[in-house]
């Protein structure tokens, strides 16, 4: 069991809001546990271990009926309390309060469902592009990546490499100059944030054709949620955020999502998932081919460069904030 309270009573995704339908039976991971989703007729979503207390029958192999879950196994009902309500082998006997099923916080957000394993530290974190009602939301993914959660953000937050992978698109070898911009701490519920970055791209984003420059804003709300803004300066009024928040399966595998909050509103979902997936494709044989997978938090474990101000302050929170989830922590 995860010892590591930044992360355990933090919200982490775990399913889009989508792909759980009134009397359905979700199973899914996070941070090496296993969790049944289902959802009762009233729309509420409930998260329990997913496990039965009577012989450990995984629940989501079972079904939802008249509102409860019903092992497979020998039957056993659960409310959405998480009450075992009946055992049909002792229809007349009343059933122990202690029989229940291990619920877990959650909420959904953003078409998305949040699950905290632990007490939760603070509320979801805070996306309001997704209520603007100027910005079309495109959700994407989910990827599956054998890396460290940390090491999957800082790939995100790390812009020196546009010109090298992903060439053509969010740059060009020939530009590979990363100028200088500005990094803060502890803002506006941030972490870190980053602005005042400014690229040439030749295809920012899927709607532009030809080159431009264009400014980046970067903010970090958790340790494992990053969220990037775009303005083209080819594009007057153009305007698009991306937000990659991951769900941790373990300390060395992750699901990451994306949404896309943009003003794009032409162009079919399709594409523009196609063009994220481009873009995330990318990135993927890279943040599984470091060395070593946990995200160093020593500084002096490797050799930034000035172009890594905004990593370098992402690890320098991990490392204030107490994370150890995948990480390495400087020995003491
Ligand atoms: Fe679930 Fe027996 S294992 S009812
Ligand atoms: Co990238």
């Amino acid at each position: 069991m995860i010892s590591d309270r930044v992360v355990l009573d933090d919200w982490h995704v775990v399913a889009a809001s989508r792909d759980l339908a009134a009397g359905n039976l979700l199973s899914v991971k996070l941070m090496q546990e296993e969790v049944l989703l289902w959802r009762g007729s009233d729309g509420q979503v409930h998260a329990w271990e997913d496990r039965c207390p009577h012989r450990g029958c995984r629940f989501s192999i079972g079904k939802v009926k008249n509102d409860k879950v019903v092992c497979p196994y020998h039957g056993w009902e659960f409310a959405g309390s998480g009450a075992c309500t009946l055992r049909p082998a002792h229809p007349h006997q009343e059933v122990p309060k202690a029989i229940q099923a291990k619920p877990y916080h959650v909420e959904e957000h953003y078409g998305l469902i949040w699950v905290c394993l632990g007490t939760p530290a603070q509320p979801v974190l805070d996306y309001p592009e997704f209520q603007n009602p100027k910005l079309r939301q495109v959700l994407c993914g989910p990827y599956d990546v054998a890396a460290a959660p940390p090491r999957v953000i800082e790939n995100f937050l790390d812009q020196a490499h546009f010109s090298y992978v992903h060439a053509g698109i969010l740059g060009l070898e020939e530009k590979a100059e990363v100028k200088p911009y500005k990094v803060a701490r502890d803002v506006d519920g941030c972490g870190v944030v980053a602005t005042d970055l400014h690229f040439w791209q030749p295809q920012t984003n899927a709607l532009i054709h030809g080159g431009s420059d264009v400014e980046y804003a970067y903010r970090c709300p958790r340790p494992f949620t990053a969220i990037l803004t775009k303005k083209p300066a080819a594009q007057e009024g153009y305007s698009e955020s991306i937000l990659l928040t991951l769900q941790p399966l373990d300390e060395e595998h992750v699901k990451a999502w994306i949404i896309l909050s943009m003003t794009n509103f032409e162009q079919s979902e399709e594409d523009l998932r196609s063009f994220q997936d481009t873009i995330f494709l990318q990135d993927l044989p890279i943040v599984e081919n470091q060395v070593p997978v946990k995200l160093p938090l020593d500084p002096r474990a490797e050799m930034p460069q000035p172009a890594d101000l905004l990593s370098a302050q992402y690890r320098r929170w991990l490392l204030d904030l107490g994370l150890e989830y995948g990480v390495i922590r400087p020995a003491a």
